[in-house]
């Protein structure tokens, strides 16, 4: 990569380490970029010189062009414009496929192959298989084009009953582990891939910066160097490593880098908001993960549904055309997010001016190359043909996204792979939610966790004891999960809906009982019999998007229970360990000083065992796992601390980024921030 840029710290750094993340680290310095200059709100003039000059992991293979370009020479205009169009899987048949040439078809939250919640892979696969066949045979002749189903799988393939579901980004932020983020991805493609579905909408490389944000839990840290080191490594473990014979195999998926660029830095934490940053601020905080994603071969870009300086990202010429298609050397597809051309102007989410659910000439313009118009794709495909004829829309705009569609799906072997049903992994029902995909989930549980206290040495508990299990959160999974599970707001469903996942609760039953203790499930905290000990799950519920903004980082009031069973328990002199989930940092002060130990789990997802495994001592008095989870996320101290992140020149945080305890450190818990600095020692 080369950094041509007139900074000198720029300048200095690509002498030094010429890398992108460098890049960050130095304009990262203390003082380099506060708060405030990132919010700055002039319209400085553009500097595409500012962005790193990249190309893809994936090389240009000049076989795949060339057919490409015959391709693109044997369709019409309806054709070509059709594999522009993505509708949604109610939204579309496999007759509305053959008769429009559809390019796509993706599924949303909560979208099932025949609105079945429980189907299977060989469900799945099967309308898989009815979508490919339609597109093979599209009406009035003309090349098959194989269709690409896409779907969020975010934290495993979720919206599979059943499935493995891994902890929120967050959580793996926290467990700075590279390695196993790769691996968690690659458990995801393959049951993605025993499903029949060749593209997935993930991994988010939003950089949060304000705590209020409703996806805030969809991003592994405040900081662009962790989210720069997981980018490449997820996207090698969905889509493969370029260079390797299984790159885009059988047992991978096309990845999604989303939401570009800079949905974390909006105004107030406001999802599908206005970013005031500054172009270097872009760059250097959002832009990060796109430049490993990129590297490593991403071959999908989801646009933002946010703004950055007032101009909405999906009419975005400058930021899609000219810095990731340009500049950042990205020649993969570029996907808008659902409807985010039209926005929701009712519900206060603007789109882009001129534009509504039917028609958006700008956005194609912008270069946007596939459009997800879930509902009302017949009427933008009608009205872009229009467009292209009218001269609104160059052709030569046209077959860029055209090509670009093309070059992905030959990439991905759709056209030599033949049906889904034929593909190695498919309908393999026994892969969704494999034992040996969950120990990988379980282990990341286990390193998500950050011990915040533990008062005299409280845990690890020995497991021979008589413990009380409370709180709301300790057998209801979809507080584990959070979130774009199941569904899209994760809500609604109960444990039923996760074969073969654990709660919390199961997971101390199973490690307490088999070592001769005793456990009670109290979910108001009330006991006859005295325990030895209490642990105390609780915190937030599911949600998703713009439903989970919030206006301020108060925990408490809007959910009393937890704190109300702490104190209970600590009127009583039962020691208790508080086991908060949570998809953010939020004010807990109240929780921290009552409860006697205090971990943050985050949203663990399917495999709440992994809790266990850390709060219990073996049978035999040893310590089988450590805490090792690092907050990477700055913790508030007060309720209106929203905008807290690392390298604030303010900083004052409760516990600074990079802060959690260990068993073996032992440090002084009543005076957390009397606690060495964590960040050096977290260094990747
Ligand atoms: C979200 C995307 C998601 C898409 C499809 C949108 O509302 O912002 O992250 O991929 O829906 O479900
Ligand atoms: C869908 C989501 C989508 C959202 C957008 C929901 O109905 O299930 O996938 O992201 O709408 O607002």
């Amino acid at each position: 990569m080369r950094v041509t840029s007139g900074l000198h710290l720029l300048l200095l750094c690509s002498v030094v380490h010429p890398s992108a993340l460098c890049i960050a680290l130095a304009l990262l310095a203390p003082g380099s970029l506060s708060a405030q200059e990132s919010l700055q709100t002039s319209h400085p003039e553009r500097q595409l010189e500012l962005w790193p000059e990249l190309s893809s992991g994936i090389a240009s293979d000049p076989a795949i062009e060339e057919r490409v370009e015959t391709l693109i020479s044997e369709l019409s205009l309806e054709r070509k414009v059709g594999q522009m169009m993505q509708g949604e899987i109610q939204g579309v048949t496999p007759s509305d496929v053959s008769r429009y040439g559809l390019g796509s078809v993706l599924s949303a939250g909560g979208s099932y192959p025949g609105l079945k919640k429980d189907a299977t892979a060989a469900d799945w696969v099967a309308l898989s298989d009815q979508y490919y066949e339609a597109s093979m045979n599209p009406n009035g002749g003309g090349p098959g084009i194989p269709i690409l189903w896409g779907i969020d799988a975010v934290h495993g393939h979720n919206n599979v009953v059943g499935a493995t579901i891994f902890p929120h980004n967050i959580g793996l932020g926290a467990a700075r582990n590279p390695d196993l983020v790769e691996l968690a991805a690659k458990v995801t493609a393959r049951e993605v891939a025993a499903t029949g579905i060749k593209w997935v909408f993930a991994p988010t490389l939003a950089v949060t910066r304000d705590d209020r944000w409703g996806r805030a839990y969809e991003s592994f840290s405040e900081d662009p160097t962790i989210v720069y080191n997981y980018a490449g490594r997820i996207i090698s473990g969905l889509q493969g490593v370029p260079g390797d014979p299984d790159l885009l195999g059988p047992a991978h998926v096309l990845a999604t880098a989303k939401h570009f660029v800079g949905d974390g830095g909006t105004l107030e934490g406001r999802d599908q908001g206005d970013n005031w940053s500054t172009e270097q601020a872009l760059m250097v905080l959002h832009g990060q993960g796109y430049f490993s994603a990129i590297e490593a071969g991403v071959q999908s870009v989801m646009i933002s549904f946010s703004s950055w300086q007032g101009e909405k990202l999906h009419g975005h010429h400058y930021l899609i055309t000219e810095v990731l298609k340009g500049r950042l050397g990205f020649d993969g597809l570029v996907v808008s997010d659902w409807n985010g051309h039209a926005g929701s102007p009712e519900a206060g989410r603007p789109g882009v001016p001129g534009c509504s659910l039917a028609s958006c000439d700008a956005a194609v313009n912008a270069g946007i190359d596939l459009l997800m118009v879930p509902y009302d794709w017949k009427a933008m495909l009608r009205n872009t043909i229009r467009a292209v004829e009218a001269g609104r829309i160059p052709m030569e705009r046209v077959d860029d996204a055209v090509r670009r569609i093309l070059r992905v799906k030959l990439r991905a072997g759709l056209f030599e792979d033949g049906p889904p049903s034929s593909h190695p992994l498919a309908g393999r029902q026994d892969l969704i939610g494999w034992a040996q995909h969950r120990a990988i989930a379980r282990q990341a549980v286990r390193e998500s966790l950050v011990l915040r206290k533990n008062e005299s040495g409280l845990l690890p508990l020995a497991p021979a004891q008589n413990v009380l299990v409370a709180g709301p959160g300790a057998d209801e999974i979809i507080m584990q999960t959070g979130g774009w599970t199941v569904n899209w707001q994760g809500d609604g469903i109960t444990n039923a809906d996760f074969p073969g996942a654990t709660s919390i609760l199961s997971g101390i039953r199973t490690t307490v009982e088999a070592a001769g203790g005793r456990v009670t499930h109290s979910p108001d905290g009330r006991f006859s019999d005295r325990p030895d000990v209490a642990i105390v799950v609780f915190g937030e519920g599911p949600y998703a998007e713009f439903e989970g903004d919030l206006e301020n980082l108060d925990f408490s009031s809007r959910h009393p229970e937890g704190l109300e069973i702490l104190q209970a328990l600590s009127q009583k002199d039962v020691p208790s360990v508080a086991v908060f989930l949570t998809g953010r940092p939020l004010w807990v002060n109240r929780e921290l000083n009552t409860a006697s130990a205090f971990v943050v789990a985050w949203l663990p997802g399917s495999e709440g065992g992994g809790v266990a495994d850390v709060l219990f001592r073996l049978p035999d008095g040893g310590v089988e796992h450590d805490f090792s989870g690092r907050l990477a996320f700055s913790w508030p101290k007060t309720p209106d601390q929203a905008l807290l992140n690392r390298h604030d020149p303010e900083y004052d945080p409760l516990f600074p980024w990079g802060y959690g305890l260990q068993y073996e450190t032992k440090p002084d818990p009543a005076q957390p921030e009397g606690v060495p600095d964590g960040m050096k020692s977290n260094a990747f």
